[in-house]
């Protein structure tokens, strides 16, 4: 089952959403049931960088770390197929979901702002939620930022009370 899931593999996997969705937690399961590599895009850019997110927005600002995204989206989606989990501001550039739609299936995780809320609220690894921490927030950006996630989708994925291999089960599926 698993030899005939990896030789499907002809393509990356983008996995795109909100902060707090579950895309870094299933591609991490992705990966082990396709027997693929797995890149987490931001953690790719903090060890390229040599620097935290928080500290990279601070001393350079949102538009720099959004090109380093960019530059890092290219390289990634040029190389043998993978999961690639997304930040949650990837599908903002519209060069950024040209490369996916180009190179993969682009799979869109979802979960209201309070699951989402539930699943952030401790880290501090988000600078985008510093100092607005609540659901209020939360569902504002969400809206915002709808659009863009949705009209970027190939396929996607309800997350809300489901665990991450459910929700890994049903990627393969939508994208078999
Ligand atoms: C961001 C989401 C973060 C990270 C950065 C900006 C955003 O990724 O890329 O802090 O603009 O939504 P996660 O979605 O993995 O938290």
């Amino acid at each position: 089952m698993q030899s005939e899931r990896h030789w499907k593999m002809k393509q990356h996997i983008f996995l795109i959403g909100f902060m707090g969705t579950g895309k870094s937690t299933v591609s991490r399961r992705l990966k082990n049931l396709l027997k693929v590599r797995e890149i987490d895009m931001d953690q790719a850019i903090v060890r390229e960088s040599g620097m935290r997110i928080p500290e990279m927005f601070e001393r350079f600002g949102e538009a720099y770390f959004r090109e380093k995204e960019t530059q890092m989206l290219r390289t990634l989606s040029a190389r043998a197929p993978a999961v690639i989990s997304c930040g949650g501001g990837t599908v903002l550039r519209p060069e950024n979901v040209e490369i996916m739609k180009n190179s993969g299936k682009i799979v869109l995780l979802t979960a209201t702002p309070e699951t989402v809320f539930r699943r952030v609220r401790y880290g501090r690894e988000r600078p985008i939620l510093n100092g607005h921490m609540n659901v209020a927030y939360i569902a504002q950006l969400m809206d915002k930022r709808r659009a863009a996630y949705e009209s970027a989708c190939d396929v996607r994925v309800s997350t809300d009370d489901k665990t991450p291999e459910m929700i890994a089960e049903e990627i393969l599926e939508l994208c078999r």
